[in-house]
């Protein structure tokens, strides 16, 4: 008879073990899911009416679940459901390395092994553990070995399950999903948290693959799309030179069904947890197997988002009649609050660092935490409207594509005059800046 299991444990409370956690309980009242964090804040702002992460439709499924089949627990609190759990998601951060082998490259398992020795210690009975953080290719071979040498009668399979959703988009992404990929070599295992999948999506949109397949294919998913964003943004630098418009040519290559249309967006760089931070991974990969051709093909990939932030940064410096920038957005895209190695921390370290006084603006992104990250510059200021930040300000960097910069009534803006907009997302309304005689500089488009 088909294993149904019963009992979820998610080790990792953040942007992804959360929301994920949230739709599976909500598509399978059946089970009783258990995400478990030792950030204890974390997991009390969960059980809260203010969630730590803003996911547009969050809410509406926690509040659906949380207490019916959903808990959120402090670590300590929850070693019993690890006991009793018949599938454990391994959900915590795989940050790059900072020091040791790989330093700058490889991503750091340390989280990740101690999840391991974790579920090592309390499993009971038989657990599938799986991996749902993006982790290198062979990972799962690391976990094993913690797994069969700590392990007190307990017997374990391992997966690999990593997730596609997108911020901003999370629970759409989770509730209708491209695919579901389930990587493994233990075929009950498989079977077993494929039936959990199943409640909602339709069975050939679930891959299941050999568990190397997988690791390596969330890499170079992400890899492929961080991929075409350079691609468009290598381009936008030259539209600029040659007065071609950079949302013109990715309409026209987009529509070369072979391309599609998706993720051409021209921008001042891609930013959040993953690409970056893949990438290097995958970079890592290649050097660790003697394949320094195919590392350097990924290397300009980061180097040109690199470039992009930089060459961006310096044109706000260059523009801003006097030493007050306006930054609008601080998120590293729309719809979250996540500012993971966005383009703003580049941009507004560059600004400063050339002595401009910064005054920033996001509607969702917790300002002290980014100026925490910054080192609490004196120079560095939060505003608690975009108008509020624009005042007096000799050059804006509209740095995150919120709808509300969409419809900014520049007319009405207290910009100091001859004030350059820099617009680093294409979003903000060209005729309204122009009429009200400030100047505008769009990425992908030549300087007016
Ligand atoms: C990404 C992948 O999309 C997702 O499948 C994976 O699970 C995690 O990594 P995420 O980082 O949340 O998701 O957001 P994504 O929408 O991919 O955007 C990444 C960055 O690229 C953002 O800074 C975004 O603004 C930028 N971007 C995206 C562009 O600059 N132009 C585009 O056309 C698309
Ligand atoms: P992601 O974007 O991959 O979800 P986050 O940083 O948002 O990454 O979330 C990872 C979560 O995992 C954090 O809340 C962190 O406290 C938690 N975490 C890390 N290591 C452990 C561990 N050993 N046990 C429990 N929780 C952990």
């Amino acid at each position: 008879m088909l294993f149904r299991p019963q009992k979820i444990v998610c080790i990792g409370a953040g942007y992804v073990g959360g929301p994920t956690m949230a739709v599976i309980a909500d598509r399978c009242p059946d089970v009783q899911v258990t995400v478990l964090d030792l950030n204890a804040e974390r997991i009390a702002a969960w059980n809260s009416d203010t969630l730590p992460v803003f996911e547009p439709g969050l809410s509406e499924v926690v509040s659906r679940t949380r207490g019916r089949n959903l808990y959120f627990r402090p670590q300590a609190e929850g070693l019993a459901a690890l006991a009793e759990a018949d599938i454990v998601f391994i959900s915590v951060q795989t940050p790059t390395k900072t020091a040791g082998e790989g330093a700058g490259k490889a991503s750091d398992l340390q989280y990740v092994e101690a999840c391991a020795r974790l579920i090592a210690e309390h499993a009971r009975g038989h657990t599938i553990v799986v991996e749902k953080s993006t982790m290198p290719v062979r990972a799962a071979e690391r976990i094993q070995q913690i797994l069969s040498a700590n392990q007190a009668g307990g017997t374990f399979a391992v997966l690999s399950n990593p997730e596609f959703l997108a911020e901003g988009t999370a629970i759409r992404d989770l509730q209708q999903p491209d695919r579901v990929l389930i990587g493994g070599e233990d075929p009950a295992a498989v079977v077993a948290l494929k039936s959990i999948y199943a409640s909602w999506v339709a069975s050939e949109k679930i891959l299941t693959t050999g568990l190397w397949s997988a690791e390596l294919s969330k890499l170079a998913a992400n890899a492929f799309l961080a991929q075409r964003v350079s691609s468009i943004n290598s381009l936008s630098a030259l539209c600029e030179q040659t007065g071609a418009e950079v949302s013109e040519v990715a309409t026209v290559v987009g529509a070369d069904s072979r391309i599609g249309p998706k993720f051409l967006q021209a921008s001042v760089g891609f930013g959040g947890s993953c690409f970056q931070k893949d990438l290097l991974s995958l970079i890592y990969l290649c050097e660790h197997h003697a394949l320094p051709e195919v590392a350097a093909y990924w290397q300009g990939v980061v180097d040109i988002n690199e470039w992009q932030k930089r060459r961006f940064a310096e044109a706000v410096q260059q523009a801003a009649v006097n030493r007050r920038v306006a930054v609008l957005g601080l998120a590293f895209k729309k719809d979250t609050n996540d500012f993971r190695e966005s383009a703003a921390l580049t941009v507004c370290r560059a600004l400063l660092h050339s002595g401009c006084e910064v005054v920033a603006y996001d509607p969702r992104v917790d300002g002290q935490r980014f100026a925490a990250e910054l080192g609490n510059p004196a120079q560095f200021s939060l505003a608690s409207s975009a108008a509020q930040a624009l005042a007096g300000a000799g050059a804006v960097a509209v740095l995150t594509e919120w709808e509300e910069f969409r419809s900014i009534a520049w007319a009405s803006v207290k910009l100091s005059p001859g004030a350059t907009v820099c617009d680093g997302r294409n979003v903000v309304d060209r005729a309204a800046v122009q009429q009200a005689g400030f100047r505008l500089r769009v990425i992908g488009s030549a300087p007016d």
